[in-house]
């Protein structure tokens, strides 16, 4: 169930404002590509990326670590990979929420394979107490304790991604 909101619509929307201006001014000078990752990140990379006053090249991956649950099972398996050439570019991957660490750890390495400039990591939400990797995110918008949360693009088991806000969301199970 939903428990309660933490991050607003409009509160949203500063961060991914703030956000948009920082990685302005780090464009300077590159050839970009940004890569969202599937599904979690995709309101958040459409947001991000129309707010940036400059074309850019866009591109979507998707891995997959979780099932129905609301724990990291640790495996990652590419489901869509990209079909841009990232060669000599400079990658921003773009992930809602950075947890353990794992799937952008073997996103990232496996980016970093086919010889990009640079790569860089734009993470709309971070828990670090729960990190695993020691995963370094060029642009955050937002820490968060260890709460499972749903909404903007983020899921339990498939639903709530569509809510404009972030809500908490605690199982059946732990309600009190
Ligand atoms: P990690 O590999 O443990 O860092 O998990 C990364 C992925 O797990 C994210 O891209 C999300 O899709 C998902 N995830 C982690 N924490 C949450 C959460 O609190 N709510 C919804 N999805 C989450
Ligand atoms: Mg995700």
């Amino acid at each position: 169930m939903l428990k309660n909101m933490l991050i607003s619509a409009e509160r949203i929307e500063q961060i991914v404002s703030t956000m948009a201006g920082e990685i302005e001014a780090d464009l300077e000078g590159r050839d970009p590509v940004f890569i969202c990752v599937l599904k979690g990140a995709v309101y958040f990379f459409t947001a991000l990326t129309q707010k940036l006053r400059r074309d850019v090249v866009v591109d979507f991956i998707q891995a997959s670590s979780y099932g129905a649950t609301t724990e990291s099972s640790g495996t990652v398996t590419l489901i869509k990979d990209v079909t841009v050439d990232i060669a000599g570019k400079d990658v921003y991957v773009v992930e809602d929420i950075v947890d353990t660490g794992l799937t952008l750890a073997d996103v990232v390495a496996l980016l970093e394979a086919r010889h990009p400039r640079s790569v860089q990591v734009v993470a709309l939400l971070s828990k670090p107490s729960r990190r695993k990797v020691e995963m370094a995110i060029d642009f955050l918008g937002m820490e968060i304790e260890d709460r499972f949360v749903v909404g903007y693009g983020l899921d339990f088991a498939e639903r709530f991604r569509n809510l404009p806000e972030i809500w908490e969301f605690v199982s059946e199970m732990e309600k009190t």
